[in-house]
């Protein structure tokens, strides 16, 4: 009883060592990795049985393949690479379904991203496919390096990432029947993607011609941006009017007020919300895009009670009265939304007897942002010798995933610029998030980087991504819709060989069959893609592409066989409590 008490405290302070905020964020005004939301197994489920009636592995046995450590270097060896399986749906002859969830520990990811519960089993149901889940290399246990080290993270680039999709495709020696006949020369390999995913599967078959028979590309943000401010365009214009006037409205005061030299008003608004002792107004001001990041967390099967909508039932509804649609003004908004994180319980949960006070505002149901830590701890981002900037040890995606925002990406979420109507503060800009890629990769980052997004956009396309057999599904309510090939104003054609649907979807809300349940449109988009994976496959023939023969795996002797269920290598504590809740 003592140890299990002893353990569970220590995974605790292992997991508050790099994450300050409820959700598992470093600290509160770091943005939300994109992210393939997660998807829960069927509470329903029995065993799966294969089309023969088999009774095979559950989804969520774990395989292991060696992955070179370096595609640049095979003599480096191999690591091992986590992969979920299952050839439920599988006919001989029928494709290889393979998505990776990308930026996340891909543990749990199995149940949803295997089965039909999402578009990937749909498609496997359909053309007597199966289908692998395959964790991304420096996410979860899938570390050709065992730490983050920037001298590691060189092995972590956006090429490695694909080289790792080829090779695996080329050499996986799958457990079902002929698992070792099912190489890209032999059957049609489906490449599916949601988010960064979706944007590695364009970049994939960009890159790689001919090696993926066809791809579905979801929220696929193919177009790397640096100032990512129209992260939230879609929520402005989609959002309740009148709670999007008065966000406006606050947004535009404190940035007046934080800008001018009135240190009594300054500290007021600090006040307001709770950050009386916060040291920089930058911190202050971007902390209130918590809220408006809440929006990411939206699907259509989310139902009414969501901390999104909470939050502006408590702007905007008074005394039982809806605002109008350009809400009910300044004074009013930036008392309630300052009510909102005290009283009401988004920056700490209040306390028990808080809970029974008379406040309509107290409601358990919102998420809270901060943990027992004080507001500096939580939202501030100037301390660099915090352990979520220093640690380096594996399976801690935020890092890992900064990694690719300083290097390659960007999508930094700012204020709007100037002239431009925005929900969240000017005074946070790019700098502001680059100043921290140097806090956590002192050794890469002498400077602010320079991160190469022309390098990115030219090498894999971006936008101008042209070519045959990828199925392209957005959501208009989808807050990085603007970094997709549905960007606004982009008009990019739909073609039988390049489709574009769009729904009335949030992020990624394609891939989850439950979406399309509730939402006809979301329907549309998975019926079209079913349609074009029908045509696409029918008409596949081997080609020189797939066909790259299998490459000598250079791997240690005496290495586990690839594709068999092998023991887990030994989990970090603080692995063991990842991959609960949804992402
Ligand atoms: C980092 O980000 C993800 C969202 O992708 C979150 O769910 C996770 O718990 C975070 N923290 C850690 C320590 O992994
Ligand atoms: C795997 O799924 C089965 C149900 O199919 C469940 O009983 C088991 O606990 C799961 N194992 C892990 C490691 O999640
Ligand atoms: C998913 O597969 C199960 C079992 O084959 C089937 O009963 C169910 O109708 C399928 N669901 C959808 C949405 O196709
Ligand atoms: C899937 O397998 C069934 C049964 O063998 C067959 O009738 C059907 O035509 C196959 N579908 C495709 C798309 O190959
Ligand atoms: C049917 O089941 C047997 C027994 O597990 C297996 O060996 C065989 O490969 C299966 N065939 C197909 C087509 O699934
Ligand atoms: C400073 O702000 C306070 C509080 O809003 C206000 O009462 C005061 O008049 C302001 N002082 C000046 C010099 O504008
Ligand atoms: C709590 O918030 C939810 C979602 O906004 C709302 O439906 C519910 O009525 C609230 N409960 C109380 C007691 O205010
Ligand atoms: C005003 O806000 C409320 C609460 O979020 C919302 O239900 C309502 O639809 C909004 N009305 C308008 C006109 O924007």
């Amino acid at each position: 009883m003592f140890r299990i008490v002893v353990l569970l405290a220590s995974l605790l302070f292992a997991d508050a060592a790099r994450a300050i905020t409820a959700d598992g964020r470093p600290h509160g005004n770091f943005f939300k990795p994109p992210g393939v939301p997660r998807i829960e197994a069927d509470p329903n489920q029995g065993p799966v049985v294969s089309r023969n009636g088999t009774q095979l592995p559950p989804y969520n046995t774990t395989f292991f393949f060696d992955q070179l450590i370096d595609h640049n270097n095979p003599s480096l060896g191999t690591f091992k690479q986590r992969f979920w399986h299952t050839w439920e749906f599988y006919e001989p002859g029928g494709p290889i379904i393979l998505m990776t969830p990308g930026e996340i520990n891909a543990n749990g990811y199995a149940d949803g991203y295997l089965s039909n519960r999402t578009i990937n089993g749909q498609i496997a149901q359909q053309q007597n496919g199966s289908a692998i889940v395959l964790e991304h290399r420096f996410y979860g246990l899938s570390n050709p390096i065992d730490n983050l080290k920037s001298e590691s993270l060189k092995l972590h680039t956006l090429q490695q990432a694909i080289d790792d999709l080829e090779y695996f495709a080329k050499n996986v020696v799958l457990p079902q029947p002929n698992g070792d006949q099912v190489t890209p020369d032999k059957a049609p390999w489906v490449l599916v993607g949601g988010s960064y995913s979706g944007a590695l599967t364009s970049w994939t078959m960009v890159n790689k011609p001919g090696l993926f028979a066809a791809g579905y590309a979801s929220s696929g943000v193919v177009e790397a941006i640096l100032d990512f401010w129209q992260y939230f365009e879609p929520e402005r214009e989609h959002m309740p009017q009148n709670c999007s006037a008065d966000v406006q409205a606050v947004i535009a005061h404190i940035d007046q007020v934080f800008s001018g030299k009135n240190t009594t008003a300054i500290q007021a608004i600090k006040e307001n919300f709770g950050l009386g002792d916060m040291t920089h107004l930058d911190d202050v001001a971007g902390a209130l895009r918590n809220n408006l990041w809440d929006w990411q967390s939206l699907q259509p099967t989310s139902g009414p009670k969501t901390t999104f909508y909470a939050f502006c039932d408590a702007l905007e509804v008074k005394n039982g009265v809806s605002a109008p649609a350009k809400g009910w003004g300044l004074d009013h908004a930036l008392q309630a939304w300052g009510n909102f994180w005290t009283q009401g319980g988004y920056l700490k949960r209040r306390k028990r007897y808080f809970i029974l006070s008379t406040s309509p505002l107290i409601n358990s149901s919102i998420s809270k942002v901060c943990g027992d830590t004080s507001a500096e701890e939580c939202l501030g981002s100037y301390d660099p010798t915090q352990a979520y900037y220093t640690d380096t040890s594996i399976d801690n995606n935020n890092r890992s995933w900064f990694w690719i925002v300083c290097n390659f990406v960007g999508y930094l979420q700012e204020g709007a610029p100037a002239g431009h109507p925005s929900l969240v503060t000017r005074l946070v800009q790019p700098a502001y998030d680059l100043r921290q890629c140097q806090f956590m990769f002192p050794d890469a980052f002498p400077e602010p980087p320079k991160v190469d997004i022309r390098g990115t956009n030219t090498k894999y396309k971006g936008w101008d991504v042209r070519i045959k057999n990828i199925f392209f599904a957005n959501g208009m309510r989808d807050p990085w819709r603007d970094a997709t090939i549905s960007a606004e104003g982009l008009n990019v054609a739909s073609t039988p060989e390049q489709p574009i649907h769009v729904g009335d979807g949030f992020h990624c809300s394609d891939l989850s069959t439950a979406s399309s349940l509730v939402d006809p449109t979301i329907l549309a988009v998975q019926k079209a893609a079913l349609q074009s994976m029908a045509t696409w496959l029918a008409a596949w023939k081997p080609t020189a592409a797939g066909n790259g023969g299998r490459q000598p795996a250079p791997g240690p002797a005496g290495s586990i066989p690839q594709g068999r269920p092998a023991a887990a290598p030994v989990k970090p504590l603080s692995a063991w409590n990842k991959g609960a809740g949804t992402a």
